[in-house]
């Protein structure tokens, strides 16, 4: 077929059953299309409610009634419940199954809704409440506008009175702590499983800095992990200013685009993603200034490396890169956009890990 001639669309009703089939087929599709943004708000009523917590207080599991009694519901609100079940059912959110003597249907938590439990340790639960936060979905409904607008601003900036995202939590105190909590949940998830999996990468290792480091849950971690780490977070003053000496990490207010205090390794998680490839070559020159140690040191880099043979960690990439367009001036990049800010910045080889779900480790050597 030549790959230059469009696809005939059969917008037709006088064609056959089997067009009129597809073109049915093709409605239902538009239409889940459409609506998927209900399936992200049906999962943020379910956090909003601690549906996922109710079922794991239960015993994993929970029949409609269980649910009613002890969720807070409205009793006029009660009838709807079962609907909004359902559609996390098919979702994928929560399973069926029968109670233990086998005599009633039970709601069940997925290996996903697991992660919404607030009493487990490592729960997502910050993590997923700050992606269906409001300022994202502000964001988002700007996306249209701001591709046609010849201006700088961000679709953030756009829905937010100017402001780009790092001005907003510096003014805004509600958005901020509810960023912080959620990039220390992602760091607390993340921690043990990268220590587990590169351990060696720490070994030898006399002083590390966490630039953007946020509220220092994964120095915090490494600090525990490697007793003989010295560590230093390094962010900006709303951030750090405030948070109590816990004894493993110090904080340093600074600008990672000016200044990065002297360590072995460099840790940037999170950090490159909110950045355009002119801001990451600034920060990555910096960071390589502050390797103290030329044949030991390095930068290790937690981010995402977009592709992976996994759809599921592929499309997550992809929906984080659209959001780094629309909240930051970032991207999620490939491996070849990676290399070239390294050169870039001066580094000259680098190794990918591919260990960590939607994330890779990149080591970075000067
Ligand atoms: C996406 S968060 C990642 C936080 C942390 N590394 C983590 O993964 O949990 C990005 C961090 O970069 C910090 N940041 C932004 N601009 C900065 C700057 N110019 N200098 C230092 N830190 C900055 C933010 O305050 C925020 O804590």
């Amino acid at each position: 077929m030549d790959q230059n001639q469009p696809i005939p669309v059969p917008l037709t009703t006088t064609g056959s059953d089997a067009d009129a089939d597809e073109l049915l087929q093709a409605q239902a599709e538009l239409c889940c299309h459409a609506s998927r943004y209900m399936e992200s708000m049906a999962l943020k009523c379910a956090i909003d409610l601690g549906i996922p917590s109710a079922i794991h207080r239960n015993g994993g599991s929970a029949s409609l009634p269980e649910l009613l009694a002890t969720l807070p519901i409205a009793a006029n609100k009660k009838p709807f419940l079962s609907r909004l079940m359902r559609t996390l059912t098919v979702s994928g959110i929560f399973a069926r199954g029968t109670s233990a003597d086998g005599t009633t249907s039970v709601y069940q938590l997925t290996a996903a809704s697991q992660l919404l439990v607030d009493s487990i340790p490592l729960n997502l639960l910050p993590f997923t409440k700050g992606v269906l936060s409001t300022y994202h979905f502000r964001s988002f409904l700007c996306l249209g506008e701001w591709f046609q607008d010849d201006g700088d601003a961000t679709p953030f900036a756009m829905a937010h009175g100017g402001t780009d995202v790092w001005g907003a939590m510096s003014l805004d105190r509600t958005l901020a702590a509810g960023f912080d909590a959620s990039m220390a949940s992602d760091s607390n998830f993340l921690a043990e499983i990268a220590i587990r999996r590169h351990a060696g990468a720490f070994m030898n290792v006399s002083s590390l800095v966490d630039v953007g480091g946020g509220d220092g849950s994964m120095a915090r971690a490494i600090v525990k992990a490697f007793p003989h780490i010295k560590c230093l977070v390094l962010d900006l003053p709303h951030v750090v200013h405030g948070i109590p000496a816990d004894g493993f990490v110090q904080y340093v207010a600074g600008d990672m685009m000016d200044f990065v205090p002297p360590a072995d390794v460099v840790l940037l998680k999170l950090v490159l993603h909110d950045w355009s490839d002119e801001d990451c070559v600034r920060i990555l020159s910096r960071c390589r200034e502050a390797i103290s140690n030329r044949e030991e040191g390095k930068v290790i880099i937690i981010d995402t490396v977009i592709g992976s043979p996994s759809q599921q960690i592929y499309e997550a990439q992809l929906f984080m890169d659209l959001c780094m367009m629309t909240v930051t001036t970032g991207k999620e990049r490939e491996e070849k956009e990676w290399h070239m800010i390294f050169l870039k910045a001066g580094f000259t080889q680098y190794k990918i890990l591919p260990i960590l779900g939607i994330k890779s480790l990149i080591e970075v050597y000067p």
